[in-house]
């Protein structure tokens, strides 16, 4: 039986990044409080870990408000513009770990909806980095997730409009959804926002997904971008495992499964992926 991990499994770019930054916060700032707002990633392995390192979550607008002092670190799904005028105003000492692609996207809606344009955010309402997004927009933004929703929108024809991405959304449902803004005649300007990231982990976790006879996907029940994989995967294999760490699998595995594939998403951590590895080529 083979077993075959892909390349692009686990953290991307932008969560080394921001686990570097908490890292070295820890190393260079051991007296002082340090805080992520929101947990720094969708693992709760690495979210106990920092915890044991005095890292503390900030869970809410509220919580950020009430602090007075210590330093808070903004992860990579990125924040509103008035997250950090409240750090500011409190004199609390900003740590930007915003992913530089997702800084890419606030940018963008800044300056587009500056100039009058409507925002349409194609991505998870309520996921937090649409929500940063959403916070960048100085005219009311719109998110789109589903085609009923593509095909309800209306605004005046002369409206100009500007789409961007949530940077994990999936590219073929993005570029449907865009289709339907272009046939209603708006005038439109669309920035594919979608991270490299998320396209090649999907794009080589579809092709081994359909030679595997079992496949496993690794990742926070909460991470939407491990969703996806597994959506993606379910699709071209049946015999799909969603699994948050190696505890969480129950595999039977019979005599004839010659292919098992293995993918994370971007939060799920190296030492994880390499133990459901070796106890799958272990043990089968
Ligand atoms: Fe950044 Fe892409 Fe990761 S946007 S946080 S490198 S998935």
């Amino acid at each position: 039986m083979e077993v075959i991990k892909a390349k692009s499994a686990g953290f991307c770019f932008g969560v080394k990044k921001a686990m570097e930054t908490v890292y070295q916060q820890i190393e260079e700032n051991a007296n002082k409080p340090i805080y992520t707002f929101g947990p720094l990633i969708h693992n709760e392995e690495v979210v106990k870990e920092l915890k044991s390192k005095g890292v503390e979550v900030v869970d809410s607008v509220e919580e950020l408000k009430a602090l007075k002092d210590g330093i808070v670190i903004i992860r990579s799904h990125g924040v509103s513009k008035d997250i950090y005028k409240i750090m500011e105003d409190n004199g609390i000492t900003c740590v930007d770990a915003t992913c530089p692609f997702v800084k890419r996207i606030h940018k963008i809606v800044d300056k587009e909806s500056a100039l009058g344009k409507k925002i349409i955010v194609i991505g998870n309402d309520g996921h937090p980095e649409v929500e940063g997004i959403k916070g960048w927009s100085n005219t009311p933004a719109v998110v789109i997730e589903k085609e009923e929703e593509a095909l309800e929108f209306s605004c005046k024809l002369d409206e100009k409009i500007c789409i961007v991405s949530q940077t994990t959304f999936n590219y073929n449902k993005f570029k449907e959804l865009v289709e339907i803004f272009e046939k209603k005649g708006y005038d439109i300007s669309v920035v594919n926002t979608i991270c490299n990231a998320t396209e090649e982990r999907q794009t080589e976790a579809k092709k081994i997904a359909a030679e595997a006879d079992v496949m496993i996907v690794i990742g926070g029940t909460h991470s939407s971008n491990t969703r996806k994989l597994y959506e993606i995967c379910k699709n071209e294999c049946e015999n799909t495992h969603f699994i948050q760490t190696l505890d969480d699998l129950n595999l039977e595995l019979p005599k004839s499964v010659r292919l098992v594939g293995i993918t994370a998403g971007a939060s799920t951590p190296n030492n994880i992926i390499e133990e459901v590895q070796n106890y799958v080529r272990i043990n089968f």
